[in-house]
């Protein structure tokens, strides 16, 4: 069996780089895994995020919102998230469709049934098995964003390293549309997050993101290690792909 985890969380909650740390930890006790991140994780992918951070879009619709987000991740789902899972593989993803219900739905006032019938749509309804959320204040995780924040990263390092069969490495943060938003936004789309994790306590796991790094890594890594026994079996040699394992 497979395991698809997804991190959540304001800007600013350190989920980026704990992603990074669980994906170079399990890699490093020879698990199958990726990383990947949303909107982007594809070439196409990568440019639709390109079209939805733009800080010059500000005529965008809401609906052409969600629909961009919805077809990047349909993208990555059908390329990537898809195809490793049913290897028998571990996928890591840096954000994923409860994004969408948080920022366009409690955050944009969609309506919830419509986003997830397009969810559904675009994913075949694909779920992940844990979910961690990385609990920020929306102000403090705002400021720590601002304060290291960069220009909106060009594509082409990033498509390099898919190209290469490397994880994306995604340098410094962006400030990006999304970002610009006011504070209230941010904090009803907190409330947004809050709320599905009520839903379904049982898949998501909130996390203090004012842990230090290494106490929030060491958390992260319990939450998942029940979990790792579903794909104990395809422990592989690190040099040894799953596809050459599928051969054998
Ligand atoms: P991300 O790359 O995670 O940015 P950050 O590292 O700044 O948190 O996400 C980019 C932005 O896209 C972020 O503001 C959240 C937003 N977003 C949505 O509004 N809806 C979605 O479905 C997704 C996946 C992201």
């Amino acid at each position: 069996m497979s395991l698809f985890i997804t991190f959540e969380g304001l800007e600013g909650s350190g989920k980026s780089t704990q992603a990074r740390i669980l994906y170079e930890s399990l890699q490093a006790q020879g698990y199958p895994v990726i990383l990947t991140r949303e909107p982007g994780g594809t070439r196409i992918g990568e440019w639709i995020r390109q079209i939805l951070v733009d800080l010059r879009h500000t005529e965008m619709s809401p609906t052409t919102e969600v629909l961009l987000f919805s077809a990047a991740r349909a993208q990555l789902v059908h390329e990537l998230i898809g195809p490793y899972l049913s290897e028998g593989g571990i996928v890591l993803c840096d954000r994923y469709a409860d994004s969408t219900y948080a920022y366009q739905g409690y955050g944009l006032n969609h309506n919830l049934d419509d986003l997830l019938a397009i969810t559904t749509f675009a994913t075949g309804g694909l779920m992940p098995d844990l979910t961690i959320y990385l609990d920020i204040d929306a102000e403090l995780g705002l400021e720590r964003k601002r304060q290291a924040r960069s220009a909106p990263s060009s594509l082409a390092p990033h498509l390099a390293t898919l190209q290469e069969g490397r994880p994306p490495i995604y340098g410094k943060p962006e400030w990006n549309r999304l970002d610009a938003r006011e504070l209230s936004y941010h904090q009803r789309v907190a409330d947004g997050f809050h709320k599905l994790m009520l839903r379904e306590p049982e898949r998501w796991r909130r996390m203090d993101a004012n842990l230090s790094i290494e106490d929030l890594a060491r958390l992260i890594m319990d939450a998942v290690a029940p979990l790792l026994e579903q794909v104990q079996q395809y422990h592989l040699p690190s040099n040894q792909s799953l596809s050459d394992a599928a051969r054998e």
